[in-house]
């Protein structure tokens, strides 16, 4: 995979016309962009289709949490939307992941479309050690929930998985490689960490295997967002 293939920039931002005017000023040198809650809540649907009409793939980041026949549903409108790939919460649990990759599966099957990949978020990275134990209760390291909720998805027939970098490696030996992992939480050693707890830069996450990272804050709210990308392109290139 090229380096495009495996950069996907977020469009985090609120109105639909300067979401299709990020696309086109990044023209050729982005190829994926992530539409999240921001954008998808403030101007719909239509939003993924002008981005997919404009020959770009589209991540719908909705990071679905419901129960399986809502999941399942959802999952459906997404593929129908022509989405290359959305993402669940691996949180909602195995059989809300079971039912949505396979009922997915057979509504591209049926109605000849081509099947999203779909990934399960673990652990935001905006959680810490700390608070996964005292908010959520969860006693173990946040490395073997990571380990436990990435063996759950695979199990469940997801693609892969969302989660930090930090989680890379520990993820493809229990998953395997061909196992996807998108990964947020990308900070050039330039900028700060924001609300992110567990960052990495995007060369030693390419280094860690990422098949693809996520690159928001980090290109968008640069001065100069397309230099931004091209420093961290080059930077990729020697990893
Ligand atoms: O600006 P920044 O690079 O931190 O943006 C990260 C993007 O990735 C945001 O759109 C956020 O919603 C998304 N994301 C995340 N952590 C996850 C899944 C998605 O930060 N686990």
């Amino acid at each position: 995979m090229s380096v495009k293939d495996r950069i996907i920039l977020a469009l985090d931002v609120n109105e639909k016309d300067y979401a299709l005017e990020i696309v086109d000023r990044f023209g050729d040198s982005v190829d994926i962009f992530k539409v999240g809650l921001e954008l998808f809540v403030s101007a719909g649907p239509s939003v993924v289709e002008e981005i997919q009409k404009r020959g770009k793939r589209v991540f719908l980041d909705l990071k679905f949490h419901d129960i399986p026949n809502t999941m399942s549903m959802a999952g459906q409108a997404a593929a129908r939307l022509g989405v290359f790939m959305f993402n669940v919460h691996a949180s909602a649990g195995y059989e809300a992941m079971r039912r949505v990759s396979g009922d997915v599966t057979s509504l591209c099957l049926k109605e000849n479309l081509p099947r999203p990949w779909i990934l399960g978020v673990t652990v935001l990275t905006s959680i810490g050690a700390e608070e996964l134990k005292n908010e959520f209760g969860i006693q173990h390291s946040l490395k073997t929930h990571v380990r436990h909720l990435s063996g759950l998805a695979l199990k469940a027939g997801l693609d892969g998985v969302v989660a930090s970098g930090q989680e890379i490696a520990m993820i493809k030996g229990h998953c395997g490689d061909k196992f996807l992992i998108a990964a947020p939480g990308i900070r050039p050693s330039w900028t700060p960490p924001d609300d992110q707890k567990r960052t990495m830069t995007p060369k030693q996450a390419i280094h860690e295997g990422a098949d693809f990272i996520v690159l928001g804050r980090a290109v968008l709210r640069q001065p100069d967002p397309i230099k931004a990308l091209e420093l961290i392109s080059l930077d990729i290139m020697t990893a």
